[in-house]
This record gives C-alpha cells, sequence and structure tokens, in this order.
C-alpha cells in the first residue's frame, strides 16, 4: 500500500522523522539532536547544514524500515517558526548559521522602531509585535551583517526563508516556497493579504526578490528529487509546529484552544476566518490556509518551558532527569514560597520585555531542590495564566485547554493547570500532536482525507481530562506578580 504519510518535524532542539498510516497511527520513528551555539548571550544560531543533514537521515531510515518510498504518499513538513536560513540558489549551500527564534540580537532595531512609531502599523498589518522573534530582523541582519548575504542578494542569488522553506527546496532541489502559517510570522506578511508586502519588505530591509512563494498548508507543491528516496515524493503539507499542534489537537472550530509545552509554551485559539485583532499583547497570526481560505489563531508566545526544566538539570545540576520534576514536586506541599520566573531570554506574551532576566525569589535555609523544581513547574501555570488573561480581555476566552509537548507528560503539572486555570485540561493520549497535524494536512494534500475535519475524525485518538479540583491560595498569585517585577 502506498498510503504512509512521512512527517519531517524540525524542531528546535532535535529533527525527527515519523510515519504515519492514514487512520493515525505511528509506523516509525527517528530522531537526532541539533547542536544549539551561542556565540554570544542573547545569541542562538543552529547549522542549516546539519538540520538538512539530519533530517534527511532520520527521513531514510524510516523509509528504509518501512520497506522504501514506495509505501509513501506524501511528506508533510513542521517547523520551529521564524528560525532564519540564508543560502545560494546557486549552490544550495547556507550563507550563514541559521538565526534562531530564540535569538535577540536585534533587539536595538526593534526598539528603535518601537520609538520611531511603528509598532501599531506593524501590528495592525501583521498581527506581530516588534520583538527580535520574529523573522524580518533576522533577515535583515543577516543582510546588513553577513558579506556572503549581501554579495548574493546583489548578485540575485540569495534565498532567504523559514526551516520548512529550507528543507523544501533541499528535498525538491530548488522549490522555493513558504506556507502562510510560516510565512505570518516574518512582519512581512500582511494578515489580510496573499502575498509579501512591499511597504514592509523596505521597513525591514529585506530583498523581497530572496523571498519564497506564499503557498496553502496543503496541496502538491513539490516532489522530492528521485536520488534521495528513489521515487518522487509529493512534499504535501507545510506548517509552522505551533499551527500543526493546533490542527494536530484538533481545533479546527473557534474559541478550541490548545497549549504546547515544548522548549518554550505557546497557546493557540482557533479565531476563525476574520483576522484577529490584540488589544493586550497577543499576536494575531495564521492558523491554516487551504485554497487560498484562512483561518486565522490568536497566539500567546512564551519562550521558556521545557527548558527551564532541562537548566535546571545541565546547568544547575539539581535534577538528574526531566520526568523526576514531578516526584520532586510531589513531596513538598508547596513551592517553601520558592518562585521562578523563566525569563532566561527574555519575556514573551503578554509581557514582551527581550531585556527581562529570571528570577528566583523567596528562598530561604530551608529551601530545598524539592521547592525549586515545585517553582519551576509551578510557573508554567502561572505563565499559562497571565495568557488566560490577555486571551479572556481580547474576548477569547478558554472553556478548556488541549494541552501537549514534552513537558505536559507531567500530570502533577497538567493538573496544577486545571487547578490554576479553572477549566478543565485535556490531553490526547497521543501526545504527538505536531507531527500529527502536518500529517493531517499532508494527507489532505494528496486526497487520502478529503477535508481536515475527515482527517482529525480518522487520525485522533482518546483524551484524558484533568478537572479543576482545590484553588491555589491568592498568595501564589501574588508572589508571581512581585518576582515578575524584579525580571
Ligand atoms: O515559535 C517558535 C516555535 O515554533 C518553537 O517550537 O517546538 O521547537 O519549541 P519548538
Amino acid at each position: 500500500m502506498t498510503d504512509l504519510i512521512l512527517v519531517l518535524d524540525a524542531g528546535t532542539t532535535s529533527t525527527r522523522a515519523m510515519l504515519f498510516s492514514p487512520d493515525g497511527a505511528l509506523k516509525g520513528v527517528a530522531q537526532q539532536e541539533l547542536t544549539q551555539y551561542y556565540p554570544q548571550p542573547g545569541w542562538v544560531e543552529h547549522d542549516a547544514a546539519e538540520i538538512w543533514d539530519k533530517t534527511l537521515a532520520c527521513a531514510r531510515q524510516v523509509v528504509e524500515a518501512a520497506g522504501g518510498a514506495a509505501h509513501v504518499a506524501a511528506i508533510g513538513i513542521t517547523n520551529q517558526r521564524e528560525t532564519v536560513v540564508a543560502w545560494d540558489k546557486t549552490t544550495g549551500q547556507p550563507l550563514h548559521n541559521a538565526l534562531v527564534w530564540q535569538d535577540r540580537r536585534t533587539a536595538d532595531f526593534c526598539a528603535n522602531l518601537r520609538d520611531a512609531g511603528q509598532e501599531p502599523v506593524v501590528q495592525a498589518a501583521t498581527g506581530l509585535l516588534l520583538d527580535p522573534y520574529f523573522s524580518g530582523t533576522k533577515m535583515r541582519w543577516v543582510v546588513q551583517h553577513v558579506p556572503a548575504v549581501a554579495e548574493a542578494a546583489a548578485a540575485g542569488r540569495l534565498a532567504l526563508g523559514t526551516v520548512e522553506s529550507w528543507l523544501t527546496w533541499k528535498l525538491s532541489g530548488g522549490a522555493h516556497v513558504t506556507d502562510a502559517s510560516n510565512a505570518s510570522r516574518t512582519l512581512l506578511l500582511p494578515l489580510a493579504g496573499s502575498t509579501w508586502d512591499a511597504g514592509l519588505c523596505d521597513l525591514f530591509g529585506v530583498p523581497q526578490a530572496a523571498l519564497p512563494e506564499v503557498v496553502d498548508n496543503a496541496g502538491r507543491f513539490a516532489a522530492t528529487t528521485r536520488d534521495l528516496f528513489g521515487a518522487a515524493i509529493p512534499i504535501a503539507g507545510l506548517v509552522g509546529d505551533q499551527q500543526s499542534a493546533t490542527i494536530g489537537q484538533g481545533c479546527l472550530n473557534p474559541g478550541e484552544t490548545k497549549a504546547t509545552y515544548g522548549t518554550g509554551a505557546f497557546v493557540l485559539a482557533n479565531m476563525g476566518q476574520e483576522v484577529p485583532r490584540s488589544g493586550h499583547r497577543l499576536l494575531g497570526t495564521v492558523l491554516c490556509q487551504l485554497g487560498g481560505t484562512r483561518t486565522y489563531a490568536l497566539e500567546g508566545s512564551v519562550f521558556v518551558a521545557g527548558s527551564l526544566v532541562q537548566w535546571l538539570r545541565d546547568s544547575l545540576g539539581i535534577i538528574a532527569s526531566a520526568p523526576e520534576t514531578e516526584a520532586l514536586a510531589r513531596s513538598v506541599p508547596d513551592s517553601g514560597g520558592v518562585t521562578i520566573v523563566p525569563a532566561l531570554s527574555g519575556l514573551g506574551a503578554p509581557h514582551w520585555r527581550p531585556d527581562a532576566r529570571a528570577a528566583i525569589t523567596g528562598m530561604s535555609f530551608s529551601t530545598t531542590r524539592a521547592h525549586v523544581a515545585r517553582a519551576a513547574l509551578e510557573a508554567m501555570a502561572m505563565q499559562t495564566a497571565d495568557l488566560a488573561a490577555a486571551f479572556a480581555a481580547d474576548g477569547a476566552g478558554w472553556t478548556a485547554l488541549r494541552i501537549d509537548g514534552g513537558m505536559s507528560a507531567n500530570d502533577w503539572m497538567a493538573q496544577d493547570l486545571a487547578d490554576v486555570l479553572r477549566v478543565p485540561v485535556e490531553r490526547p493520549e497521543f501526545v504527538e500532536t505536531t507531527a500529527l497535524g502536518a500529517a493531517m494536512l499532508a494527507a489532505v494534500g494528496v486526497g487520502l482525507h478529503g477535508s481536515l475535519g475527515d482527517a482529525a475524525a480518522a487520525m485522533r485518538g482518546a483524551i484524558q481530562r484533568f478537572m479543576p479540583g482545590n484553588e491555589p491560595g491568592a498568595e501564589r498569585r501574588a508572589a508571581w506578580d512581585r518576582a515578575l517585577l524584579a525580571t
């Protein structure tokens, strides 16, 4: 049978290939870690060649294990968003390391534009704010600071794109496309416009000729060159990882909301077909574009979630493994007054303070590593509660929250979310919703399913619910607000 869907999930810390059958069953997984480069404080880079090499290696591994490309009907690509790759169209080689979404090097440029009064105009057009998180100022940086990129731009050889564009180029031998969900993270795409805006490209100093064509999230965009897998496999789904998880969680109707706790925490609410406007520092973004019609989302992006637990493990050494935090959190009745604000790479929504730095407050000689671990987990619900208030103020309050991502496996955290947010928290038994969303789109792209609704009905599995229990005392909220002021 030629009906397997190959998903390439190029994330921040690792890249993976997964095979799905049209009923959503997982048929194969391969994963490789990605090297993180921190050339200066606040700078974060990836080697784009490594992203490609490892993604291809993972893809080949699962395809071979499944009996070869003859069994694969389509490829869906999902990716860490906003991360910028610059490459040479003639050689297909990267011209610089990729600037990762977490990279803060363009903070000053963003501040200058804000001081010049540009933020309301940019927000009205793109749904985004002037923060180094987004791709546009990163593209500007490579054009301005990397001679090879400037030379390629002048010679008409420059390609700029996010990670799904880079992988599609390499897989297809030269198709230069991006999907509307990824394009909506660049600061260059008007939410209501079908393609790049020349005025925005000028404002951010991005050569429009280097940008990819903006396409739907599902369709036959390109096919793999035969040398890679021995067959031309259609590339039929492209989607940013957070939009993908929203689709994989089946948030296909207005108001349905998910939170993914991965490296960061990203909450997206389906807002239907009207361009969303936030008055409370949330983002308007494209959830999905099919047949040229867009569905939008409101997003709250929190930069640090699972990466806080990694930091406790790798930098402080106070835990041996991430799952250990659950037993530690349960071993104490509360955090002993400890509060952590995990602003390790500034604060995202709804605060947007790239210069903020993390704080651990309330420690005494009686503080143990269990208190610190518990405070780290409690920070997830507190960050999410700040977003909940912003969503409610924007008229998009949550009646339930669908969670996923590596950290969502932590039952203590899931229950704490329900207790703090006062809404049911729903977790699918199959938590790989990011990959599932891309598989659903690719399945629609090649006609294995007729619509996303059909794909969701066929491919999604059972759900576990955490109902609100004891409400935490007001002191926890007050301590969080005080600690925020210390960042
Ligand atoms: O916007 C950044 C986001 O797409 C990163 O996702 O899963 O790699 O942490 P993740």
